[in-house]
């Protein structure tokens, strides 16, 4: 799809179908709309009237123009209410309302800049905004379909403004919405492969094919070099399946000294059976997703290296697939993390935090990152606890986590800080290791964090636990039913802020 700004106006513009905003609760057409209404002869006045233009997000109504304007059909589109309408919420109407011309088979869009919005956001913003909520909302995943779809494909995007300087102002937004979009389908496409053909190799060639696009450096580590340093937890997870662990480091080097500013460390468990603790039949296949945090650092790197912000950022990925089997870990057994602490089994299915422990532990020794955030699907306790609304996250340092949380508010993905008092520590000690992979039920995802803790050593660290929001169960807003690709768009903006920060 193309998308871009264009100089024009409702009298001055080549399209077959025109289409403007029109806000919640307008009684009387104003602006455009009134420009509109009189070439019209009132025909928006009584439609809005009578109710039928109602103004909500992803309603569309579709007039025919008679001669009367430049272009067979006019479109009004509904954008909720105007005081809401911040970036995200340009956002999602971007997404309502593009799958809604899909579905009305319009190929091309051309929309008009609201007057109004300009109040509210800028042009850069709404340019973005529009560019990531039109993107995102008309992302598919038809790969294994052999049928084709329903609708067309809307090819093209114009933003029409009526001068030059926002024109380039728009154009400036739309660049960045793309790359944030493009980012966050990544991510979407591989969380939506089954994970027969999404395995830890398969997410290594992924991580060396945006390598290459990029320009970016990539280790991956074989199961021989991760037993070499340590990883006891991780490997422990992965004996138990035939496809072997890879663990994959990708940098973006964006300034001179060769430090690691930022590392984004992913859970990759490429499917989750829950090992030899089996988890039940029903809806194990949304365990395919557990490689969702992973998907989120490798997408949000390669949207970085777009960016090209100047610091210097490393994503980690200890993939791995949890199986039972002959020689599969089993709850009971002792594994030891790579920074030496030993860990009792209780359940094989508390495998991300092996997986973690293994990979915050190599970023603590060896990256030696300035600052780590680690994103994982990790606990059923914190889709209880929150729902599908809002990651959960902790951490050690709060100004880190202040940014974290901005860089997440900017890019509408919600996060909610939980705690990490001593007292739940009591829940994961063992009689006979340092700590035990589970904490009992209460507080689930509070003690998984805890536990990760014990591995980042004293780094500015947070933890974004996202099992409730790693997934949409229908079309909604600029998410489609599926992987949601959250949080790549969030660790995007946290780089660059941080880039900002420092210069
Ligand atoms: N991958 C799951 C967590 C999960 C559950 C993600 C539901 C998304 C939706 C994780 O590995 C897991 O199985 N956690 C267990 C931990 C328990 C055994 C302490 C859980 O949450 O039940
Ligand atoms: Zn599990
Ligand atoms: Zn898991």
């Amino acid at each position: 799809m193309n998308i871009k700004a264009s100089k024009g106006d409702i009298n001055n513009v080549d399209t077959e179908a025109l289409t403007v905003f029109c806000f919640e609760g307008t009684r009387k057409p104003a602006g455009t709309l009134q420009a509109l209404d009189g070439v019209l002869e009132g025909v928006i006045s009584v439609l809005l009237k009578k109710g039928v233009i109602k103004g909500k997000s992803g309603e569309v109504n579709i007039i025919d123009t008679l001669g009367r304007l430049p272009y067979p059909q006019l479109v009004i589109a509904g954008a909720g209410k105007q005081k809401e309408m911040d970036a995200e919420g340009w956002r999602r109407v971007a997404g309502e309302t593009a799958r809604a011309l899909r579905r009305r088979n319009i190929e091309s869009i051309s929309l008009i800049f609201p007057d109004a919005a300009s109040k509210e956001v800028s042009p850069e913003d709404f340019g973005q905004a529009m560019a990531e909520g039109a993107v995102m909302g008309l992302y598919t995943f038809r790969k294994y379909l052999t049928a084709k779809a329903d609708s067309r494909e809307i090819k093209a995007v114009t933003i029409l403004a009526p001068t030059r300087p926002e024109v380039i102002r728009l154009n400036r937004g739309i660049k960045k919405g793309l790359i944030l979009a493009q980012a966050a389908n990544m991510a979407r496409d591989m969380v939506n492969e089954p994970s027969n053909a999404m395995t830890p190799a398969t997410m290594a060639e992924t991580a060396a094919g945006i390598a290459g696009r990029y320009g970016l450096e990539l280790k991956v580590l074989e199961k021989e070099e991760m037993h070499k340093l340590g990883m006891g937890a991780a490997l422990g997870v992965s004996q138990g399946s035939a496809n072997p662990p890879k663990f994959i480091i990708l940098s973006y080097q964006g300034r001179r000294s060769t430090g690691v500013d930022l590392a984004l460390v992913g859970k990759g468990v490429t499917f989750d059976t829950g090992g030899i603790s089996i988890k039940p039949a029903d809806k194990m296949e949304e365990m395919k997703a557990d490689m969702a945090g992973g998907a989120s650092v490798l997408a949000a790197i390669s949207g970085i290296a777009q960016l090209a912000p100047e610091i210097n950022v490393m994503a980690v990925v200890a993939a791995v697939e949890n199986m039972p089997g002959g020689r599969a870990y089993k709850p009971g057994d002792v594994v030891k993390a790579m920074n030496g602490k030993t860990i009792e089994v209780i359940s094989t299915d508390a495998e991300g935090r092996l997986t973690l422990a293994d990979a915050l532990s190599y970023v603590d020794s060896v990256i030696k990152a300035e600052h780590v955030i680690d994103i994982a699907t990790l606990t059923g306790a914190c889709v209880i606890a929150l729902g599908h609304v809002c990651s959960a996250s902790y951490s050690n340092n709060q100004p880190f986590m202040g940014q974290v949380v901005k860089a997440a508010a900017d890019a509408g993905e919600k996060t909610w800080q939980m705690p990490m008092f001593e007292e739940y520590r009591e829940q994961y000690k063992s009689d006979i290791a340092d700590m035990k992979n589970v904490g009992g039920r209460p507080a689930g995802s509070i003690t998984a964090a805890m536990f990760l803790s014990e591995f980042s050593g004293d780094r500015p660290w947070v933890h974004l636990d996202i099992a409730g929001v790693d997934g949409a169960e229908k079309d909604q807003r600029y998410q489609v039913k599926g992987a949601t690709g959250i949080p790549t768009r969030t660790l995007i903006n946290l780089a660059l802020r941080m880039a900002a920060k420092n210069r």
